[in-house]
């Protein structure tokens, strides 16, 4: 790919560590053509004439709001309602079901946790799964945490608001429960499920504010793109914030092999605390 803008090794160097040390994500070489894509645009808007430009307001006093808008620039956002579905089902059938066992049917706590939570698709699937399952949870105390790196993201999560092709992805009877049409035909998610979600932006490099314990914690196409060290201390302050026996869900094309012993593999890309 092509712009009016060439990216000389530099400042794709000065841009990669940057990006790695506020997100975490990993850019190689194989990445260049994403990152000259991307970030072309943010100059087109920006006005800049060409990327060292860009290194310097990055570099330079009001860097720090740009370097947010940098990592939203670079973030993968791709995500949808109910995506590997076998999730939500073991959610449903077994966690819910072993955690009234543990606690009692009156007055039980469960936290959730959606780490990476993008546009909110995850979140909400969570929040339909928790309302659906018809389980006895006579005054629960149920939260679900959705936080994201990407302000941008977060926002519209926390709004809502969705085109109508992308909540066809939700089984017909909870989409005909829970979501809405708009005047302008954007599907809306019903207050019933926001009311059980709490939207905040979260780096998950940096400090956490919560202290939990999480039941359950969704972390799922995250750390494919962070490098080993970082995925080991991520994990293992998972395994920390998480109750004992509490319940980790990654995506598909991850694992916790040679990453973290405080896990037992117990499903489809599904852990659980074990220490
Ligand atoms: C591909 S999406 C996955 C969304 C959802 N979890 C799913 O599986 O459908 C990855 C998300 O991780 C977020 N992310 C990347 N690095 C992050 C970090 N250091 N802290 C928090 N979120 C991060 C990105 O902004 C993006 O929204």
């Amino acid at each position: 790919m092509q712009s009016e803008y060439a990216l000389h090794d530099d400042d794709f160097r000065k841009i990669s560590a940057l990006v790695a040390k506020r997100s975490g994500i990993v850019i190689d070489d194989r990445k260049r053509a994403f990152i000259h894509g991307r970030l072309g645009r943010r100059l087109r808007i920006l006005g800049l004439a060409n990327f060292a430009e860009y290194c310097r307001l990055l570099e330079g006093p009001e860097g720090a709001g740009e370097q947010d808008m940098l990592v939203n620039a670079i973030t993968t956002n791709h995500t949808s309602f109910f995506r590997e579905s076998h999730h939500f089902d073991y959610l449903a059938q077994t966690v819910l079901p072993a955690t009234i066992k543990a606690n009692g049917p009156r007055n039980g706590r469960l936290r959730l946790w959606s780490a990476g939570c993008s546009t909110g698709e995850e979140p909400y699937s969570l929040a339909m799964t928790l309302r659906d399952c018809r389980l006895p949870m006579n005054g629960w105390d149920v939260r679900v945490l959705a936080t994201d790196l990407d302000t941008n993201v977060v926002r519209h999560a926390a709004e809502g608001l969705y085109d109508a092709e992308r909540v066809e992805a939700i089984p017909p009877p909870l989409r005909k429960q829970y979501v809405s049409t708009e005047p302008d035909g954007r599907a809306a998610m019903d207050d019933t499920l926001r009311s059980l979600i709490t939207f905040k932006p979260l780096n998950l490099l940096e400090d956490w504010p919560m202290t939990g314990p999480f039941d359950v914690i969704f972390c799922r196409n995250v750390v494919i793109y962070f490098d080993k060290p970082t995925q080991r201390r991520l994990f293992d302050r998972f395994a920390t914030i998480l109750r004992p026996d509490g319940w980790l869900f990654v995506g598909h094309s991850e694992s916790l092999t040679n990453i973290s012993d405080r896990f037992d593999l117990v499903g489809r890309t599904i852990y659980r605390r074990i220490r």
